[in-house]
């Protein structure tokens, strides 16, 4: 399937069928995730797949009961860890960014040596944002690859992320960002309404 197929068909799915999905498959969405670009290839993502039922339904009492997750066969469990982000971890990451022309040794010292990521290593809530933007890239390709795979997916941010970091027993420096839950559809919804777009897309000037 070409990608402008694959993200014309993607519509969120929240009704399953109790089939499983084949390992293969599981992991070709996994890949897809692996492939996405992050702010300076820092691949904070973390992603746990769930299939034990009961677990499940513990993940879907974690996000106030949303039955999608509770019904699909396959919850991945979106997480980033605050690792990456740190000037040792960044810091093997900008390295592999010279050799590609985006990075110099001396800009990846000037970067290194300032502060420039004491933000995102102070309190949950910036490092959700900071983690948040590279897992949202990573999910959405994970939709994508999922729609290919003829299976569907349905994105679920709701979630109360204490809970589900106690659910699944994480460690301190993992944060949980969304669910994914993922599975054969039972239901063929119809796209859902966008703006229009002349109200979103403008050329050359705002107007
Ligand atoms: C960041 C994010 C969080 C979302 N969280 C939820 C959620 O908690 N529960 C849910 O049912 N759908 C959730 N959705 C799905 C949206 O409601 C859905 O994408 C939107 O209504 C458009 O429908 P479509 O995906 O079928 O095109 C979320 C989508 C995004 C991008």
């Amino acid at each position: 399937m070409d990608v402008s197929s694959a993200i014309s068909k993607r519509a969120s799915i929240r009704r399953f069928k109790p089939a499983p999905v084949e390992k293969a498959k599981i992991e070709k969405v996994l890949e897809a995730g692996r492939r996405a670009p992050s702010w300076g290839n820092t691949q904070p993502w973390r992603f746990i797949v769930v299939q034990d039922k009961a677990k499940r339904e513990e993940l879907a009492r974690a996000c106030g009961g949303q039955p999608t997750v509770g019904a699909a066969p396959v919850v991945i469990v979106c997480c980033a860890t605050i690792e990456d982000f740190t000037r040792k971890g960044h810091g093997e990451a900008l390295k592999s960014l010279i050799p590609v022309g985006a990075m110099t040794e001396e800009l990846m010292n000037i970067v290194l040596q300032s502060d420039v990521f004491a933000p995102y290593l102070r309190g949950d809530v910036v490092m959700t944002v900071k983690a948040g933007e590279q897992l949202m890239i990573a999910i959405a390709y994970m939709t994508l690859e999922a729609v290919n795979q003829g299976l569907g997916a349905c994105w679920v941010g709701a979630i109360t992320p204490k809970e589900v970091h106690k659910a699944m027993n994480l460690p301190d420096n993992i944060f949980v960002h969304s669910l994914l839950p993922l599975g054969y559809a039972d239901e063929d919804p119809k796209p859902r309404p966008r703006k229009e777009i002349n109200k979103i897309v403008f050329w050359e000037k705002y107007q």
